[in-house]
């Protein structure tokens, strides 16, 4: 069953494959004058036509959540909204049965959970692919869109080009360790000791070849970098601890850090930002960020995820 839980997974071939198809997805969408379509007209194939997604959150989110269900609307499909307490879960019906169940229901699932557990033992259960929509280990959509905004901005494949990740250790910084290894781009960690990113991804990673560099300061992570990113200092479900803050502090991203980057370089940041913390104001919404671009390519890349779950890509 291809379920998309992570971006090791598909391998390069995959995400090759999506990233092309939500390139050209992307482009098809605008008419002869140059402007874009409508944003709920279908595609001119509607691939996905008669097909329904089941969307769990048991976290809040506003990009994947309107971004999935605008991704089924524009294949000619359509999606189920649920937060997971208004499920029987809550009362007890174990995540295989209620997989078990969705089989028999819908095409395919999205799941946004707090214990990467629980995704796993979904898919093991589903006879319909699975979709990792955030975990506390981590966010593959939102890496993809990522690569892919990089790829639009910069006009060529991702390989080889040069990434810096600043702050929390957290989901984002796992999934763009995983993504450096398959596609062969190199990735520096700007991440305070006792933060560190999942020590199984990480090892993994560097076993498979990939160029990941813990390096610990904001200014040798960022130096020559062509893509500079973070992420909140505290993530859904983490206490705000005052020390955690303290220590992430030397990791904004502000004027000066961004200084020391490649000339040229994008600024990333999946969003929500908590501004004057990670990212200043100047940062986010001046000329080198690229965060809204990201938002709107979680659709493009999702549509093309979920036509690789569904075996329906060209
Ligand atoms: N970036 C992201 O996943 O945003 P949401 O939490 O709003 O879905
Ligand atoms: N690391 C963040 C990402 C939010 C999209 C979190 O898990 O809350």
């Amino acid at each position: 069953m291809p379920h998309f839980l992570d971006l090791a997974t598909p391998g390069a071939a995959g995400l090759r494959a999506i990233l092309d198809d939500a390139h050209a997805r992307k482009a098809a969408r605008r008419g002869a004058d140059g402007r874009p379509w409508s944003k709920g007209r279908a595609d001119a194939d509607a691939p996905l036509a008669g097909h329904v997604l089941a969307m769990i959150f048991e976290r809040p989110s506003t990009r994947t959540r309107f971004s999935f269900d605008m991704a089924m609307r524009q294949l000619g499909g359509s999606a189920i909204v649920t937060s997971a307490g208004e499920l029987q879960i809550g009362r007890g019906e174990t995540i295989a049965d209620t997989a078990r169940v969705l089989g028999r229901l819908v095409d395919a699932v999205m799941l946004r959970t707090a214990n990467h557990a629980t995704l796993e033992e979904l898919a093991a259960a589903a006879a319909i692919p699975v979709i990792n929509g955030l975990t506390d280990i981590s966010h593959p959509c939102q890496v993809l869109a990522d690569i892919m905004t990089f790829e639009e901005r910069a006009g060529r494949a991702v390989a080889g080009s040069c990434w810096a990740y600043l702050g929390d250790g957290n989901n984002m910084a796992n999934s763009l360790i995983e993504a450096a290894s398959v596609l062969g781009f190199d990735l520096r960690l700007g991440v305070p000791h006792g933060y560190d990113p999942d020590g199984a991804v990480l090892a993994t990673a560097c076993a498979r070849g990939g160029s990941i560099d813990l390096v610990r300061g904001a200014t040798a992570a960022v130096e020559g970098a062509e893509v500079v990113v973070t992420d909140t200092w505290v993530s859904m479900g983490q206490a705000q601890a005052k020390e955690k803050l303290a220590a992430m502090l030397p990791f904004q991203v502000n004027v000066a850090l961004m200084a020391k980057a490649a000339p040229g370089a994008i600024f990333m940041h999946c969003l929500p930002a908590h501004r004057g913390e990670e990212v200043t104001d100047e940062i986010l919404d001046g000329p080198t960020s690229a965060a809204w671009d990201e938002a709107e390519n979680r659709l493009h890349i999702q549509k093309s995820i979920l036509l690789w779950c569904l075996g329906a890509l060209a």
